[in-house]
């Protein structure tokens, strides 16, 4: 039997788009309900205690949106409070797990890379899981804290002098050390690509999330008979703050414009009412 319902995505701000694209790519039949923490955006410098009670809110919004299925597209939310969604009355996929399942296929000489937020990085939970699947593995890690604003400030292209210098001193580490596969860990990475190949050259396999994800929340959908038949598909757009840079940083992320975006209370929904 199908299930129209819509999936819930959300992020601590429009980065979460570059996943929505690749949900959409994989999931054409499928409506989406998106929402951007665009208020309290970012969430990669913030504390765990904060990140988690954010997370909370969040979830609680798209339950409240009768979504049959919720996707954290952040990185911060996935690494730092993947637990938040213990007690979901729906099923919930982060973006940590599947990067680091496709990190562990490529591989070929067991060094593997991920670059994150400062939170996400701190956290560790790529590592972690990375030396669960693979033990053998060497696993180097970096934050690469100004990527974020570049990205949204639309420094993107693969030969701008700036974004160049700063790749090449983020990812510094990570060419020294070998890696073959790097983990792009963040959101907003995705559309530094052409930049990250030309420091990390050819022979490095770059995993994008949006995509590793996206691949397995419709294996999972399948098996529980979950998939929409939906032909004329819908998605909404819901914010916390419609911020002066809205439209021009939503373009870069999801690659089209959005007409029609909603405003949201966010910290009406406090607590675990909805969660039964
Ligand atoms: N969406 C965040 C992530 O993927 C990046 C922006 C932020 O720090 O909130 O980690």
């Amino acid at each position: 039997m199908a299930d129209n319902r819509p999936i819930g995505v959300f992020d601590s701000g429009l980065g979460g788009l570059t996943v929505l694209k690749e949900l959409e790519k994989v999931l054409p039949k499928e409506s989406f309900v998106y929402f951007g923490d665009t208020g309290r955006v970012p969430y990669g410098s913030r504390s765990n205690e904060t990140i988690i009670s954010y997370a909370r809110q969040d979830e609680n919004f798209l339950l409240s949106k009768g979504v049959k299925y919720i996707v954290a597209a952040c990185g911060t939310v996935s690494a730092v409070a993947a637990d938040t969604a213990k007690d979901l009355p729906v099923p919930f996929m982060g973006v940590v797990e599947n990067s680091v399942k496709a990190a562990v296929a490529a591989t070929k000489n067991n060094r593997i890379g991920v670059i994150g937020t400062s939170a996400t990085i701190n956290n560790g939970a790529h590592k972690r899981k990375i030396l669960e699947l693979l033990p053998t593995a060497t696993v180097t890690t970096a934050d690469c804290p100004l990527f974020v604003p570049l990205v949204e400030e639309g420094f993107s292209a693969e030969d701008d002098i700036v974004v160049l210098e700063v790749a090449r001193r983020y990812l510094a580490p990570m060419v020294e050390a070998g890696v073959d596969t790097l983990i792009l860990g963040c959101t907003h990475y995705p559309i530094l690509l052409g930049a990250i190949k030309k420091i990390m050259g050819q022979g490095v396999t770059l995993i994008n999330m949006g995509n590793s994800t996206a691949l397995a929340v419709k294996e999972e959908l399948k098996a529980l008979n979950m998939i929409s038949e939906e032909e004329s598909a819908t998605k909404e757009f819901y914010v916390s703050d419609i911020t002066a840079g809205f439209a021009k940083v939503s373009e870069i992320l999801l690659g089209e414009k959005i007409c029609d975006v909603n405003l949201v209370d966010i910290n009406k929904y406090e607590g675990s009412s909805n969660r039964d």
